[in-house]
C-alpha cells in the first residue's frame, strides 16, 4: 500500500560539526532501515523508542535539472532507493529554492569521479541531511520482529483473515505473552481494521461460533462484509461466518440456473440465499436454527432488496427438510419473468410501456412450487440429516410435480481420507446408508483441507424418487 511518506518521515539540516561526526561513521552506500532494537514496555509499546535517523547526503538541484538527475545511468544507483521514501524532497531552509535530491550516501568521498562531476555540473552543490524513521515507517513484521525474542522471530504471525473491521488470528501458545502487543501493532498498521482479536480453541459444537478474545480495538463484533456484491451484516461473535467459504458459494450459486428454487438449510447469515437471489433470480427458502444468524440473515435479505424471493426460518434442519416440499407447492414462488432488472433500467422500460407487458407475459407462466437444489453445508453432521428426505413427499400432486425433475442437493460433508478416490467412497457410502438407497447421479468436490487428516468435501447428488415419495 502506498503511503504518504511525508507523515512519518521527517529530515532536517544538520549542523556542519554534527555531520562531519556522523560522516566518520557512515562510510558506505548500504543505508541500514532496519528498525531499532526495541527493549521498552510491551503494552503498550513506547513508539518513541522506533525513532532512528540516518544521515544522508543531498544534492541541491535545480528544479529543471531534477528529472535529468534522477534517470542519469550514473547518479541512478546512488539515489536514496528506501521505500515509501521518495528520492526528491523541497529545501525545508529554502522552500522556493532548490530540490534536494536524497543520495544513499552519507560523504561525497564515496561518489566515485564520473557520478561526482555529473552531480558538480547539474546540482549546485551538497547539503548534509538526517533522514528520520518511525514507528509509522515499518511494517508489522518489522515491528514485531524488533520487539519479540530471538527464539519467536521466525514463527513470528505475518498476517490474519479479515471479516469486516475484525481482524482475526489463531495465536499459538508461545505468543500468548505477546497477544495485546501483536494485537496493537496489527491494529496500528491497518487503517480498515477496527478490531483485533484472538481465536480461542473452543467452538460452540451447535452453531459453529467461536469464542474470542479482543487483543485490540473496539469490542464491537457486528461486521459489515461484501461477498459476491452483496453486503451482510451480522455479529461476528454469535453467528457462523468464514471468508475461506468465499470460493464455495460462488461455485454452488455458479451452479444454478436463472430462476429456479433453492432450499438452504443451514443458510447462517445468507452466503449462498441472498447470491443466488440477487444474482440468479432463485427462489429461495433460507433456514437456520441459530436465532442470531436468523435475525441477520433477515436483515441481510432487507438490506440486499431480495424480500420478494427469500423467505427465512429458524428451525431445526430436520425438521425444515420435511416441510420444504408441502411449503413451496402449498406456497408457490410467483413466476421467473427474466433477470431482474435494476431500478434505472426498470424505470427506463416502465417510461417505455415495456413493463406492462413483462407483467402480461408472467401471467401465462406457472408459479415455482417445485425446489429444484437443497445445499446442506454443516459438514461435521449434514450426512445424518439426510433420512429427512425420506417420506418427504407425501400426496399424489406432489409427486406428480416433481415428476422427472427431482432435486439436487449438494451436501457438505468431511473425511479423513486423503486421496480423492477414497474420500468419493466413503462419502456416497455413508450418503447411501442414510439414505436407504443406492446414488446413481452424483458428483464430488473438494473444497478445502481444513487439518492435516480432515478434509472438506460437497457431494451433489440427484434425490432418488425412491427416497422422497412416501
Ligand atoms: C457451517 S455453518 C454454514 C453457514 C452458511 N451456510 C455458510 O456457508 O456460511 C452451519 C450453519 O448451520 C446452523 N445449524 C447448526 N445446527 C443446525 C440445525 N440443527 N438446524 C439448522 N441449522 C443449524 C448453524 O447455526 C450455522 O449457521
Amino acid at each position: 500500500m502506498l503511503r504518504d511518506t511525508t507523515k512519518f518521515i521527517t529530515f532536517r539540516l544538520l549542523d556542519k560539526r554534527r555531520f562531519a561526526m556522523s560522516r566518520n561513521l557512515h562510510h558506505k552506500s548500504h543505508l541500514d532501515t532496519s528498525p531499532p532494537e526495541y527493549n521498552g514496555p510491551l503494552h503498550p509499546l513506547d513508539k518513541s523508542i522506533f525513532r532512528k535517523a540516518i544521515p544522508i547526503l543531498a544534492a541541491r538541484v535545480p528544479a529543471s535539472q531534477t528529472a535529468k538527475v534522477l534517470n542519469s545511468e550514473l547518479t541512478r544507483s546512488f539515489l536514496v532507493g528506501i521505500p515509501k521514501v521518495r528520492p526528491v524532497v523541497s529545501n525545508p531552509a529554502d522552500l522556493q529554492g532548490d530540490r534536494l535530491v536524497l543520495l544513499r550516501i552519507s560523504n561525497q568521498a564515496e561518489l566515485p569521479p564520473e557520478p561526482l562531476e555529473f552531480l558538480q555540473k547539474h546540482a549546485n552543490g551538497f547539503v548534509d541531511y538526517e533522514l528520520e524513521l518511525d514507528y509509522d515507517y515499518w511494517t508489522a513484521s518489522d515491528i514485531l520482529q524488533a520487539v519479540l525474542p530471538e527464539p519467536l522471530r521466525a514463527g513470528a504471525p505475518v498476517g490474519f483473515a479479515t471479516t469486516g473491521h475484525v481482524a482475526h488470528m489463531n495465536l499459538n501458545d508461545e505468543y500468548l505473552p505477546y497477544k495485546k502487543t501483536i494485537g496493537q501493532i496489527f491494529l496500528d498498521k491497518n487503517k480498515l481494521i477496527k478490531t483485533v482479536v484472538n481465536k480461542l480453541d473452543n467452538i460452540d459444537t451447535q452453531f459453529r461460533v467461536f469464542d474470542m478474545e479482543v487483543l485490540a480495538g473496539e469490542h464491537n463484533f457486528v461486521v459489515e462484509h461484501h461477498e459476491s456484491d452483496c453486503r451482510f451484516t451480522f455479529d461476528f461473535s454469535q453467528v457462523y461466518w468464514n471468508s475461506r467459504l468465499h470460493t464455495e458459494h460462488g461455485r454452488i450459486v455458479g451452479l444454478l440456473k436463472p430462476g429456479q428454487v433453492l432450499a438452504d438449510s443451514f443458510a447462517g447469515v445468507g452466503p449462498f440465499a441472498i447470491p443466488a437471489a440477487k444474482n440468479k433470480s432463485c427462489a429461495v427458502l433460507a433456514n437456520d436454527l441459530n436465532p442470531s444468524s436468523f435475525k441477520y440473515l433477515s436483515k441481510n435479505v432487507e438490506d440486499n432488496g431480495v424480500s420478494d424471493l427469500v423467505r427465512v426460518s429458524c428451525e431445526d434442519g430436520r425438521e425444515f427438510i420435511r416441510n420444504a416440499f408441502q411449503r413451496v407447492f402449498d406456497t408457490p414462488f410467483p413466476p421467473y419473468t427474466g433477470p431482474k432488472l435494476s431500478k434505472t433500467l426498470a424505470r427506463k422500460l416502465e417510461k417505455q410501456g415495456k413493463r406492462v407487458a413483462e407483467t402480461k407475459a408472467s401471467d401465462s407462466l406457472p408459479p415455482r412450487k417445485t425446489i429444484d437444489h437443497f445445499i446442506m453445508n454443516l459438514p461435521d453432521t449434514a450426512i445424518q440429516f439426510l433420512d429427512a428426505f425420506r417420506g418427504a413427499i407425501t400426496s399424489r400432486e406432489m409427486m406428480d410435480a416433481y415428476e422427472s425433475k427431482m432435486p439436487l442437493v449438494h451436501c457438505h460433508c468431511f473425511t479423513r481420507e486423503l486421496e480423492e478416490d477414497k474420500a468419493a467412497a466413503d462419502i456416497k457410502e455413508r450418503v447411501e446408508e442414510k439414505l436407504g438407497h443406492e446414488l446413481k447421479e452424483y458428483s464430488v468436490a473438494h473444497v478445502r483441507s481444513v487439518a492435516p487428516n480432515k478434509e472438506m468435501y460437497c457431494i451433489a447428488f440427484r434425490l432418488p424418487s425412491e427416497v422422497v415419495y412416501g
